[in-house]
């Protein structure tokens, strides 16, 4: 029998790619696939987890068995969604990539190209990890993740402080788009912990039963 060392726990995560619109079809977007906040939602469920909420920008990927979905488009709308329910959950992991501008206006038709060049006005979406940072309760664990192309380890660190954290997983953009796991788990304390695995599954496995032993 599984052990279910997420009894009496609810666990919010979030996932995807956040598309920023500026006319009815197109938007800025980026690479994330979304299986590891995916992975990590099913994996809570299976780990026991009392309720399993997956707040999902746009990913090609099917609602895990067991996990309460939420779609969302923009960071806007996953801030929202975040806000209004981040004081149910006792875990909370933020794993979307997350579009940190969005365009300034969006036109309500498609843009025409009547111009040689053009620029596109973008102004700041909000963090939604700094925000949960600041309204975290006692009891309650947020973890985030890093995405850094250079200086991984201390990016990641620098993060965790300004955000207010109880970990981050550091890992290299490489992750993207294969099956291959490498990272770091990082606790606010300093812990640093390797993560090697051949599957995001296996990953988000393994993170959960780091961290688990931390707190
Ligand atoms: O984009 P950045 O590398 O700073 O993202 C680090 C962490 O912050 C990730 O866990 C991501 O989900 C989260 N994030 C967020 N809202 C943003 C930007 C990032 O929740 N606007």
């Amino acid at each position: 029998i599984m052990p279910k060392p997420l009894k009496g726990k609810k666990v919010l995560i979030t996932a995807g790619a956040t598309r920023e619109f500026f006319d009815p079809i197109r938007y800025i977007s980026n690479a994330s696939s979304g299986q590891m906040g995916y992975s990590l939602a099913r994996m809570a469920y299976i780990l026991g987890a009392d309720e399993v909420l997956l707040i999902s920008a746009p990913t090609n990927l099917k609602k895990p068995y067991g996990v309460n979905l939420i779609n969302v488009i923009s960071a806007l709308e996953m801030y929202n969604k975040v806000m209004e329910n981040i004081n149910n959950f006792d875990i909370i992991i933020m794993n979307a990539a997350v579009a940190d501008f969005r365009p300034a206006i969006k036109s309500n038709q498609k843009l025409k190209k009547d111009k040689e060049s053009t620029t596109l006005n973008l102004e700041p979406n909000p963090d939604i990890l700094k925000e949960t940072g600041k309204l975290k309760k006692e009891n309650q664990i947020l973890i985030g993740f890093a995405a850094e192309s250079e200086n991984i380890l201390q990016n990641s660190i620098d993060k965790l402080k300004r955000k207010n954290l109880d970990f981050i997983v550091a890992n290299d953009l490489s992750n993207f788009s294969r099956d291959f796991y490498e990272g770091i788990l990082i606790s606010k304390d300093g812990k640093k912990i390797e993560i090697k695995e051949n599957s995001k599954e296996e990953a988000a496995y393994r993170i959960f039963n780091l961290f688990l032993q931390q707190i």
